[in-house]
């Protein structure tokens, strides 16, 4: 084989590789196969410079930073849409199309539905079926040249696969950023103390933006397409919407799985109250449904106002954003005694819940923001992301606004406060004689997680901690009845029930218990390693820094903080009393090999679909918990794959590869024999 001919096999089979594995999400090869293909590429390339094409997969990352966008004219504008905000607006427009069509009949109207997603808009353009550049929308008539970012999104194809498409190509779509990988990113950020991103889509456009794509490369964009045109008079294109997406993911791109074909106003309704419900537990964010006549022919019959089309609507779901005014900034202590500044807001209904506070991070948070009590403000909710003030409505400042100042002392307890070095973090001295951290402490330690006692609300601990009933973790196996029902807000009925649930908490597992101590980082995973390696608590206590360091997930910072956390009298009294007062675990077998002993050592298990009695994460985390790994993918190294609802392509690829498939019911099953419970 030349070497010509091996350069375009590799690239071949690389590309049809990830788009299996970015669009498809159903690799056939595993990742170190991938790898090998991928090196043997790069360094037939690194050696033959001169044959690198710019559709190679190895040129998606890369490239010298530009200095700035230059400008793309869009041959046809992008527009924008009209919106619906109720069903009559939705069923008018409708209507609307109908008549405009002369005499077509609503309720027969072929109509395809898709979400909205909530991210940038993009146009791409294909030449000979290749990526020949990609734009913003801009001002919709010219948009800024963002080809050498968007070439790093794994998921857009930088060559089309199949046949047929006309010479001249533009795709356009939503570049977005998947909730999860937002999540992951602003932690990253966070931690490494830079500025989260308010929202995905701000978060999406920010990468977009970034001069060097070596940056956007590492964001977690995707892209979902939604349009096709070609040059006037080519041939290559369905006649219809529908045919129209399928025909773009049989092209490569990715298109959105929840896309519908319908006929009439009343299905469409139905799709929209349908989306409505599943819009917190989609991957991304999305802000409504996006309608569109089916007929291309009728789309054109149709045609389009100045700014937006007559043959599509936008059916907008209530607003994750809403402005609201900053009461007061209290500071709250946690479990750790950690003061975080929070936001007291004039109660505001966003995306159908109602936000009053909202966590402001630290200090810095508040003057990047900067924040006043009595500020008009933007807060957001976004599936899943805790409320957060998106920003300062400066023009709306009232002039007594007051700025936020850090109390010289802990408000909870007047202990004084330790300042981290950057001083972003401040922290209450007072350790568990501060009632703030002791109260978290019994909240977290009773939390579903750890030893899952219900019936244990915020009001109650406030009231156990306040009447002194309550001064150690222990105390609270202590209570009985009738110091209960004599508190406020219970009765004979809930403190039999609090009484009947603390006898049951009574019986745990040790990673349960470790997880509920609150050592400062320790938490699920962490625990139930330590309780896997050492088997038994009184070795755990005993350990020295060498010995925890050898666990996963236990560094140099944590190892000598377990430590200290075993050596302080005070803790140690406290498990002596929990013990003595009858909290208890079976034994466990002590792994001093650690991992590679636990149940699912070795195993790589894949989750999909949703699930109802837990989010995935959850599952994720049990399963790491028995010594899985939990993976992204199907492939022939796969032990089992745990589908919820709507599973998609990774059952149907389970099912061909003959790998254990456990439906929700058979998983929880499998998840009690081990102890767990979602
Ligand atoms: S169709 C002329 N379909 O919404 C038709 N747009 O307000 C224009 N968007 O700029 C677009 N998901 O960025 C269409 N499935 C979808 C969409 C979608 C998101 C965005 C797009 C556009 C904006 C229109």
């Amino acid at each position: 084989m030349t070497l010509e001919n091996r350069l375009q096999l590799l690239r071949q089979q690389i590309r049809e590789h990830d788009h299996r594995y970015y669009v498809l999400d159903a690799p056939v090869i595993s990742d170190s196969e991938y790898d090998r293909l991928f090196q043997e590429l790069l360094v037939l390339e690194t050696d033959n410079p001169d044959l690198i094409t710019q559709d190679s997969p190895t040129r998606r990352v890369g490239g010298a930073p530009a200095a700035g966008f230059s400008q793309v004219h869009h041959r046809r504008p992008m527009l924008s849409l009209g919106n619906a905000f109720s069903d009559t607006d939705m069923k008018s427009f409708i209507e609307r199309v109908c008549r405009r069509l002369e005499g077509a009949d609503p309720n027969a109207l072929s109509l395809v539905c898709e979400p909205k997603i909530d991210g940038v808009a993009v146009s791409l353009v294909y030449e000979k079926g290749c990526l020949a550049y990609a734009a913003t929308r801009g001002d919709g008539v010219r948009g800024e040249d963002i080809t050498l970012n968007v070439r790093t999104i794994a998921s857009v194809p930088l060559r089309l696969l199949g046949e047929g498409w006309p010479d001249w190509l533009e795709v356009r779509g939503e570049i977005f950023m998947p909730l999860e990988g937002f999540r992951q990113m602003n932690q990253r950020l966070q931690d490494r103390g830079e500025r989260p991103f308010v929202n995905p889509r701000n978060a999406a456009a920010g990468s977009l933006r970034q001069l060097d794509p070596a940056v956007t490369a590492r964001r977690p964009l995707d892209i979902s397409c939604y349009s096709a045109s070609a040059a006037e008079g080519a041939q290559g294109l369905p006649a219809s919407h529908a045919a129209t997406l399928e025909i773009l993911g049989r092209w490569g791109f990715k298109i959105s799985p929840e896309w519908e074909q319908l006929t009439g106003a009343q299905a469409c309704l139905e799709y929209c109250a349908r989306l409505l419900a599943r819009r917190d537990s989609l991957r991304c964010e999305i802000d409504g449904v996006v309608c569109k006549v089916d007929s291309l022919a009728f789309q054109q019959r149709l045609g389009a106002a100045s700014r937006s089309p007559h043959w599509a609507i936008a059916r907008k779901f209530p607003p994750r954003e809403e402005m609201t005014r900053v009461l007061a900034v209290d500071f709250q202590v946690g479990r750790t005694g950690v003061l975080t500044p929070v936001a007291r807001l004039d109660p505001v209904a966003v995306g159908g819940v109602t936000i009053s506070n909202a966590s402001l991070h630290n200090m810095h948070a508040v003057q990047r923001l900067d924040l006043r009590s009595g500020d008009a403000v933007l807060v957001c909710r976004a599936a899943d992301v805790i409320p957060c003030v998106v920003r300062v409505l400066r023009e709306r400042r009232p002039p007594g606004a007051r700025p936020v100042v850090m109390p010289s002392a802990c408000p909870d307890c007047g202990a004084e406060l330790e300042y981290s070095l950057d001083e972003a973090q401040v922290r209450c001295a007072g350790g568990v004689s501060c009632p703030a951290q002791h109260k978290e402490a019994i909240r977290h330690f009773c939390s579903r997680r750890a030893l899952d006692v219900s019936g244990l609300g915020e009001k109650l601990i406030d009231q156990l901690v306040d009447s002194s009933l309550v001064q150690t973790l222990a105390d609270l196996f202590r209570l009985t009845h009738s110091q209960l029902a004599a508190l406020k807000l219970m009765g004979d009925k809930s403190a039999s029930n609090l009484i009947k649930a603390l006898t049951a908490a009574r019986q745990t597992t040790l990673p349960r218990f470790l997880y509920g101590l609150g050592i400062r980082d320790v938490g699920e995973v962490t625990a139930a390693n330590l309780a896997a390696s050492f088997g038994e608590l009184s070795a755990l206590m005993d350990a020295d820094e060498q010995r925890l360091q050898a666990i996963e997930d236990v560094g140099p910072v944590l190892a000598p903080r377990i430590v200290r956390f075993f050596r302080q009298t005070h803790n140690r009294e406290v498990i002596a009393q929990l013990l003595a007062v009858g909290v208890t675990w079976e034994p466990a077998q002590s792994t001093s090999a650690s991992p590679s002993s636990q149940p699912l050592a070795g195993q790589s298990w894949v989750l999909t679909g949703t699930l109802e009695t837990m989010d995935r994460s959850r599952g994720k985390l049990l399963l790491q918990q028995l010594g899985a790994r939990v993976v992204g993918s199907v492939s022939a190294r796969t032990t089992a794959v745990v589908v919820g609802e709507q599973p998609g392509s990774k059952r149907d690829k389970a099912q061909e590869l003959g790998i254990d498939i456990k439906d929700e019911r058979a998983f929880l099953a499998f998840l009690k024999e081990w102890n767990l419970e979602p």
